[in-house]
């Protein structure tokens, strides 16, 4: 499976989302109450724009006058037509043995954990010596000597 670095935690605040380009496919990343998740942006009844819907929590009732929000279980309401999908499962809460949104795994990593990449750029060695601070670079040296050898000729001719 390969993985692909979509964004900084900072970049998805608690209730906020990314929809980014992976591999081709659109794909929503979002941060659930501290909990990253993502989903596929198609949702799977007709092909609706599912990660610009709300994640909502579960509204349960017995019967009239008797509704309950349970913040604990959320769902991303596809914006179509209103589908609901558990964002730990991606099942329907329509039809859940049959109907389910693609999801993908998410993992946050510290920058500090990243394997390198393959570019690297070019370095210098840096000395601080008493009130000057000197980089080293093969080619100034070479100017310097240059500069040199040009004033020893002047001054024998
Ligand atoms: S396309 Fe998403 S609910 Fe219909």
């Amino acid at each position: 499976m390969t993985q692909h670095v979509v964004a900084r935690t900072a970049e998805i605040p608690p209730g906020e989302r990314v929809i980014v380009e992976v591999e081709g496919r659109q794909v929503g990343v979002f941060n659930v109450d501290g909990e990253y998740v993502a989903f596929l942006h198609r949702c799977p009844h007709m092909g609706g724009p599912l990660c610009e819907g709300q994640v909502i929590g579960l509204v349960e009732s017995s019967g009239p006058g008797d509704v309950r929000l349970d913040d604990g279980r959320k769902f991303l309401t596809c914006p179509l037509h209103g589908w609901e999908f558990d964002v730990h499962t991606g099942q329907s809460y329509f039809d859940p043995k049959r109907v389910r949104a693609r999801r993908y795994p998410v993992e946050v990593r510290s920058g500090a954990d990243m394997v390198p990449g393959p570019y690297t750029a070019e370095t210098f060695d840096v000395v601080v010596d008493s009130d000057y601070v000197i980089v080293e670079t093969g080619r100034r040296e070479k100017r310097r000597r240059n500069e040199h050898q040009d004033g020893e000729r002047g001054a024998s001719s």
